[in-house]
């Protein structure tokens, strides 16, 4: 019965979203770094995806900018080839693959020489009018952030932003350009303020859309939706009834290929600048007072505003950095992470991150929010979860005071859905009290988020992009603890491939009296 019904909405909500949804407008969408990994592995599925969807318009191309000395139909091939591999369902799924290919046209220019750039203007102008396509114009850099400036800089010389700004929710008609981009903006805040000086130069801020792709997940979305639409939790969400918030972001890789980037990097700047605390933002922020974008972003920055900010010398006790060593993945022997090719023998870079922050304000005083992040451990999950105060201790049923908290568990992936796990008494018995778990999975295919993020950067819709004062504060917020990490001052812990982590990481929850709760992959299993 519970099914039904759950399957029902379920079927409401995908009709609703169909209908809601709609087109994109026409455009050309301009994609440098056409032949890199981001464009191979995410951007040719989805645009595959939201054509076979119908999400595209007939007067549509897709013009693929790159070093490689492609032409029109080996680029063709390529994109074909990385489909094939990287999302194969894409093409089964779809049967439009031939009136896609007809959309992709190549350009071969080197995006750090000058002179490449006016081929590249005059193909974009050539495909407009051949292909009765308006001024509108995506760009999309899917390449090294040092060359997001430069590339903006070539691109206006070139003249192919010489179009008047046109708010995204002005006339569909009038001429209109867009930047995407994707973290790192920076590695810290100076350098962050740098780029995006350079950026407004060119575009005007609404129309840069800077990708956070947690910020398409389905259950990411959800979160607002959850809170603000069920009486259930939205009266007893702050501290009155929350205990703790723990949020969590595992991965089983390892730094694969990426050692160029991620040892500059770490796990900090990676996942906690950006991902992490995105989910803090929609966890706490408050319910905005009309469903505009900017009106939805101003309470997101709000959150960051009142996040109490660490000093360099509290991060010791807030914040446990740690990296991995040689351990077993899957009963499958993996190297620790200095041996990584790539990475520097003595790398101090760390590929675990937890934290315990709060937030001053009111709803969320002395509420703590763990966070944890890191790369080659027990499994991949990211799940938020909200552990309620415990109840008073009680003649009947909770005498000692050992109830087991209410949990509110937020699972955004793998699996998507929500658990809640209640106290009930085990049948049978007359006061036996034992948790137990309610759990709802989505059961539809949730498009993947990059499908979603282009089809909204496409439609204007900003919402979950993220704003450059979004960017700044969270730098603000991370910079202190990054140079905390700096000559060892916070010390780096050790920890195996395939666990949860260096065991300091447990002090955390526990100087509030709690633990890091097992996330749903770990099913019994504790940790
Ligand atoms: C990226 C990071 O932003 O997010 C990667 O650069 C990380 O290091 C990835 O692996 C994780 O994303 P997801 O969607 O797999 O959780």
């Amino acid at each position: 019965m519970v099914n039904a019904v759950t399957e029902q909405i379920q079927a409401t909500l995908n009709a609703n979203k169909q209908a809601e949804i709609g087109q994109a407008p026409e455009h050309i969408f301009i994609l440098f770094g056409a032949t890199g990994d981001l464009a191979r592995r995410k951007l040719y599925p989805a645009l595959l995806r939201l054509w076979s969807e119908k999400r595209l318009p007939q007067h549509f191309a897709i013009l693929g900018v790159a070093r490689r000395p492609y032409n029109h139909d080996t680029f063709r091939e390529q994109v074909r080839k990385a489909i094939e591999e990287f999302a194969p369902s894409a093409l089964t799924e779809a049967n439009d693959w031939e009136s896609f290919q007809e959309r992709l046209y190549y350009c071969s220019a080197d995006a750090t020489k000058s002179e490449d750039f006016p081929a590249v203007a005059s193909l974009v102008k050539d495909l407009e009018a051949n292909l009765n396509i308006p001024t509108h114009r995506l760009f999309y850099l899917a390449m090294a952030p040092e060359l997001f400036a430069p590339v903006a800089e070539q691109l206006q010389a070139s003249g192919l932003t010489a179009i008047g700004h046109a708010p995204a929710d002005n006339n569909p008609h009038l001429p209109w350009k867009r930047l995407i981009i994707e973290k790192p903006f920076g590695r810290d805040r100076d350098s962050a303020e740098q780029l995006n000086q350079a950026l407004r130069r060119v575009f005007a801020e609404d129309e840069i859309f800077r990708i956070d792709h947690y910020l398409g997940k389905e259950m990411v979305q959800n979160i607002e939706v959850l809170r603000f639409s069920n009486a259930l939790f939205e009266p007893i969400w702050n501290h009155r009834n929350i205990a703790s918030v723990q949020i969590t972001s595992s991965e089983t890789v390892g730094v694969e290929e990426r050692a160029a980037y991620y040892d500059k990097s770490g796990a900090l700047r990676d996942m906690v600048q950006n991902h992490m605390l995105q989910m803090v933002m929609m966890m706490a922020m408050e319910p905005p007072s009309r469903l505009k974008v900017e009106a939805i972003r101003d309470e997101k920055v709000k959150v960051l505003r009142s996040l109490r900010a660490l000093k360099e010398e509290e991060v010791a006790h807030q914040v446990v950095r740690g990296q991995y060593r040689a351990g077993t993945m899957n009963g499958q022997a993996v190297l620790g992470y200095r041996e990584e090719s790539g990475v520097q023998p003595r790398s101090s870079t760390e590929t675990f991150v937890a934290a315990r922050l709060f937030i001053d304000n009111f709803r969320w005083t002395g509420v703590p929010f763990y966070l944890r992040t890191g790369k080659r451990m027990g499994a991949k999950a990211t799940e938020i979860v909200v552990q309620f105060h415990n109840m008073p201790k009680h003649l009947y049923f909770n005498p000692e005071g050992h109830l087991q908290p209410n949990l509110l568990s937020i699972q955004v992936s793998p699996q998507e859905g929500i658990s809640i796990r209640i106290n009930a008494k085990q049948p049978g018995t007359d006061a036996v009290v034992v948790p137990v778990k309610m759990d709802f999975f989505q059961h539809s295919e949730s498009p993947e988020a990059y499908e979603r993020l282009l089809l909204d950067a496409m439609q204007g819709d900003a919402t979950f992009f993220t704003r450059w004062d979004e960017v700044s504060l969270a730098w603000k917020f991370v910079d202190p603890i990054a140079d905390a990490f700096l000559d060892h001052r916070l010390p780096l812990e050790p920890y195996a491939a395939g666990t949860w982590g260096p065991d300091v990481a447990t002090q955390l929850p526990a100087v509030d009296g709690y633990r890091w709760w097992p996330l749903s992959v770990q099913s019994h299993e504790e940790v």
